[in-house]
């Protein structure tokens, strides 16, 4: 079945470099045609996806492709909108981080229809046919709630009383939110006295998580620890906690997941406890796999992103050093 879809690639790259107006055969070779890719981000919501966005237009132009960019301002009609106008481009490869996982097999149909192979890049789609995309690229979302989870059960080894924990959502519907909470839900069950006591949607932004936050503190006096699906929400429940005359980091907890720069400094001066990294820099790994694809040469069917966990003091020593 692969094989099949290789040489549908392959034709398709062929035809689709033709309609560019190519004379030479698929990427990488010749050095006469340029790759045209579509790329429809999700949006500008956060910290990582500006890093993101600037590390997929820099690597486009390292290596030479061509990049049509679309923000999708966290709405998928929009997302399905940029799609279908990169078929009618015809584009020769479509890259896109889906802003919710569910409703894209139409369009996904379309592309393949239109012989367009699409790489999934960041989050993923719940399609359950597995040939409307060529590859997946991204971070394991579950393996970082699970780390947020295993963390706080550690710190809380002593506890004696109940642990009561508020959580700040990503995007509902988004593969991040649904995966970190089922990784973090899992790896807190290694605790019972870890409960969690309220969980609402920030939507990966810091307005969001400051709207959450103070929420959360109205209804609940006792608010040990915040899960925040992302810095940007951890940071804004920052300033609601600080509003409220709390001390986020000491009275109450806070474990995020991104490490970008505002999330790090954060950590470094005590105010976030744990930070769970989820790294943005996707852009020379997109290119290559693009050309590849575009080549007909197989790429593995998941590329997972490698990452790592900061405490505070582990932040101070690379704070100077994180590139976004
Ligand atoms: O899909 C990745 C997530 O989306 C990042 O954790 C978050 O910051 C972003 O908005």
């Amino acid at each position: 079945m692969f094989k099949k879809s290789l040489i549908a690639v392959a034709a398709a790259s062929m035809l689709t470099l033709t309609a560019c107006g190519g004379t030479g055969s698929a990427a990488g070779n010749a050095g006469t045609d340029k790759i045209t890719m579509g790329f429809a981000q999700v949006g500008a919501e956060s910290g990582w996806r500006t890093a993101n966005t600037k590390s997929v237009q820099e690597s486009a132009k390292k290596a030479g492709i061509d990049l049509k960019f679309s923000d999708a301002q966290q709405k998928q009609e929009n997302q399905i909108k940029a799609i279908r106008s990169y078929i009618q481009q015809k584009v020769d490869v479509i890259a896109f981080s889906p802003v919710v996982e569910s409703g894209w097999d139409t369009v996904l149909k379309e592309a393949k229809t239109a012989k367009i192979p699409v790489i999934l890049t960041d989050r993923a789609v719940d399609s359950t046919d597995k040939t409307l995309y060529k590859t997946f690229l991204g971070s394991d979302f579950v393996e970082e709630g699970k780390k947020a989870g295993t963390w706080l059960v550690d710190e809380s080894k002593s506890a004696t009383d109940t642990v009561n924990i508020v959580e700040i959502q990503g995007t509902t519907g988004s593969a991040p939110a649904n995966d970190r909470k089922e990784g973090f839900e899992e790896a807190i069950k290694a605790n019972p006295k870890l409960k969690i006591i309220a969980s609402q949607s920030g939507d990966f932004t810091r307005s969001g998580g400051k709207q959450v936050m103070e929420a959360f503190l109205k209804n609940n006096p006792d608010i040990d620890v915040v899960f925040a699906h992302n810095d940007d929400e951890g940071l804004g429940a920052i300033e609601a906690i600080e509003a409220a005359g709390k001390v986020p980091g000491k009275d109450i907890k806070i474990v995020t997941i991104d490490a970008v720069k505002d999330g790090m400094t954060a950590l470094s001066n005590g105010k976030i406890n744990y930070i769970v990294e989820c790294s943005p820099m996707l852009g020379d790994q997109l290119m290559d796999l693009a050309k590849k694809v575009i080549a007909g040469e197989s790429v593995p069917e998941r590329v997972v992103t490698e990452e790592t966990t900061f405490t505070q003091e582990q932040a101070k020593q690379v704070l100077a050093s994180r590139p976004y």
